[in-house]
């Protein structure tokens, strides 16, 4: 912990470490936390990454698989002690262009994005809620205020997200716990370097964890960046559907 100061949290774990957003925000908060537990897939990436710091612990993990994810809490629980911070930004994102509708990508996506979170937020809540104690933050998207082209099967995810988080937020704060919503414009990771279009504003991902940080530190209900895009895209949701679709047709899809 040299320079740096502490943060407020004992034991944190960041569920999508091995990659972007997650990644930078674990490096972050290495040594400034006691334990950061990163899980995702690729246990590799996420063993170099434990070789390299202070205080990262590896704990590999598909979100998809409810029995893992209790058996990876109970894991963490028990060497680490209680999770005191849980970031969730295990997520996937799949090109929809009609007329192809596959039904496995948007179960893919659904299984990932919503029922992942919903796998942790099953083991996290019950102890956080009995201890008054803790806090959570969902990273959803702006993709989820609005339908937009080509995110049939990830905004939807993202939609409800947003739902789930604004349901479950009065009654988390009530008993103590700091629930987030993240909802990110576009930051430049592995997720959108595959993108053929225009992303306005795309925001380098070390700048985007600082960003994500401080509403963590703040802990705001709502974080954005970069905010010029993400309140344009917020400001996009007042309208009327006519005048949204003929901007969408116009701006976007641009024959
Ligand atoms: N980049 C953007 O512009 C942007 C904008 C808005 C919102 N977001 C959201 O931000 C979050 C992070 O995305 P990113 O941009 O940082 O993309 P990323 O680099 O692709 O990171 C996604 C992370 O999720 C993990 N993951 C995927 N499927 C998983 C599974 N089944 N089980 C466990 N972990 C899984 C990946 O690791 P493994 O492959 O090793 O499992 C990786 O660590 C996502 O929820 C994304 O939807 C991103």
């Amino acid at each position: 912990m040299t320079g740096t100061p502490a943060l407020p949290w004992r034991t944190a774990w960041i569920v999508g470490a091995s990659s972007g957003l997650g990644a930078a925000l674990a490096k972050l908060l290495d040594g400034r936390v006691g334990t950061v537990a990163i899980s995702a897939r690729s246990a590799d990436s996420l063993s170099a990454m434990q070789a390299e710091s202070k205080t990262l612990v590896a704990y590999p993990l598909d979100v998809t698989d409810a029995d893992a994810v209790a058996r990876c809490y109970r894991d963490i629980e028990k060497k680490a002690g209680g999770v005191d911070l849980v970031v969730l930004s295990a997520g996937t994102w799949d090109v929809v262009e009609p007329p192809e509708i596959d039904p496995a990508v948007f179960k893919k996506s659904m299984d990932v994005n919503f029922m992942g979170v919903v796998n942790v937020l099953a083991q996290a809540v019950p102890g956080m809620m009995r201890r008054e104690a803790g806090q959570i933050a969902i990273i959803s998207s702006v993709a989820g205020y609005r339908g937009l082209p080509k995110a049939a099967a990830y905004g939807p995810t993202k939609a409800a997200l947003i739902n789930l988080a604004e349901s479950l937020h009065p009654e988390l704060a009530a008993k103590g716990v700091t629930l987030s919503i993240v909802n990110p414009g576009f930051v430049d990771t592995p997720m959108t370097a595959v993108n053929d279009f225009p992303m306005p504003f795309l925001m380098p991902v070390d700048d985007a964890a600082q960003r994500l940080l401080q509403g963590l530190e703040r802990k705001a209900y709502e974080i954005t960046f970069p905010r010029r895009f993400t309140w344009a895209m917020k400001a996009l949701r007042l309208l009327p559907n006519a005048v949204y679709f003929w901007i969408v047709r116009t701006f976007v899809l641009r024959p």
